[in-house]
């Protein structure tokens, strides 16, 4: 039903057909999907079958049952991001499989990891919190968001010190949608025996990504971004390299294995096994479209509203709208306009939902519409930016 594949335009593709595959939103406009998104009415569908399943005996139907199909599951999530089905670990979302990678890695006192500020809140918390119990040193890398990718590399370069154990990278900053150029980062570790670790968050299934090409060590993101898998999955690639030597997070119930089960949701205990049979149906949905296509109509939204948005006076866009890797995901701010203010006009008179956000010196409002959204509803958007915009000023 869904045409196209791999090609880059979005030739093929109904969009309102996808349209129609999704639940219809409400209460509000949701410009909120970089959060959570919604997944598709087929993947809703499996969830609340598999459920019923469960409930009509739970010991049998979840671990004979349902879990027999996660190795099935991994394969094609492997497949997806170019990696080995025996690299991949399921689990609840991107902040579980931070605090896996981070708690997990080996340090002693004084090896140092470098951060950005601009890396998720959680994540940074995990590094703090290593520094704080055991004395390992947290190094943070300044760069603008707009500087260009050799600008970028070049602070990355100038940072990493003999001692640097782990880079710490974010592919999409949630922030403001900036795409950093993470495999040139990761080479650069490489060279100097460093650890990666990269945050895919944003960018899994909004993009085309490879495991393998960005050739980092560490691989986290959330299924239910992005790909439209149930809300409460998560995926972590760990290279396998790194599978006998990184501790896992949570206790396993056999003596620890040295393979990636050590960091499968199972070891949580009881864990509701349903959530994860919408992953396949979610696989299907997104492969019958695409991720290029995918990428390419996220890209086109977002510069469609930011044109439309252009006329705004003292409108400043925080995210390169040019650069190919451009996707759902932007900052904006209007100078001389409260941005908190902003968002709780559109959300209270206009039923629009964009995210507030504020990391150091930079604020705006952050928009990230999904592929079940049109033009026409960046209409409704952008008639509200500029009838709210008038109001608050
Ligand atoms: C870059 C990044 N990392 C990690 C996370 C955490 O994801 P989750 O809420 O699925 O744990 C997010 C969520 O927005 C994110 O944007």
């Amino acid at each position: 039903m869904l045409a196209g594949t791999t090609c880059e335009m979005n030739a093929g593709v109904d969009w309102a057909q996808v349209r129609e595959a999704y639940p219809g939103q409400h209460p509000l406009l949701n410009l909120n999907n970089a959060a959570v998104s919604p997944p598709p009415l087929v993947v809703e569908q499996a969830v609340i079958d598999a459920y019923r399943f469960v409930s009509k005996n739970p010991d049998v139907n979840m671990w004979t049952g349902l879990d027999a199909t996660l190795p099935d599951i991994k394969r094609q999530l492997a497949t997806l991001a170019d990696c080995d089905a025996e690299e991949i670990a399921l689990n609840r979302n991107a902040s579980e499989g931070l605090s896996v990678a981070i708690f997990g890695i080996a340090l002693s006192t004084d090896d140092r990891v470098l951060v950005s500020p601009w890396d998720y809140p959680s994540a940074l918390g995990g590094w703090q919190q290593r520094q704080a119990r055991e004395g390992i040193v947290v190094d943070t890398v300044a760069f603008d968001v707009l500087a260009s990718d050799e600008e970028i590399v070049a602070a990355y370069s100038s940072a990493i010190r003999p001692a640097t154990r782990v880079l710490h990278l974010t592919h999409m900053l949630h922030w403001t949608g900036r795409v950093l150029p993470v495999a040139r980062l990761c080479a650069l570790a490489r060279e100097r025996g460093i650890i990666t670790i990269v945050d895919a968050a944003q960018s899994f299934a909004q993009m085309p990504i490879s495991f393998r090409e960005l050739g980092c060590d560490f691989f986290v993101t959330s299924l239910h971004k992005w790909l439209g898998a149930p809300v409460g999955n998560g995926m972590l690639i760990v290279n396998r390299r790194h599978l006998r030597e990184t501790w896992p997070l949570l206790a396993p119930f056999d003596a620890t294995p040295d393979t990636v089960d050590k960091f499968d949701h199972w070891n949580l205990g009881t864990y509701n096994s349903a959530l994860q049979a919408g992953i396949e149906p979610a696989i299907r949905f997104h492969q019958a479209i695409g991720v290029g296509n995918i990428h390419a109509r996220l890209r086109a939204l977002t510069r469609y509203w930011t044109r439309r948005a252009a006329d705004i006076d003292g409108l400043r866009i925080h995210t390169p709208l040019e650069a190919n890797t451009l996707g759902a995901v932007s900052l904006f701010s209007v100078d001389g306009i409260d941005a908190a203010r902003l968002e709780r006009t559109l959300r209270q008179s206009f039923s629009v939902h964009v995210k507030y956000r504020r990391v150091g010196q930079l604020e705006g409002l952050r928009v990230s519409p999904h592929i079940y959204m049109n033009e026409a509803d960046l209409d409704v958007f952008m008639d509200a930016l500029h009838a709210a915009v008038k109001d608050v000023t």
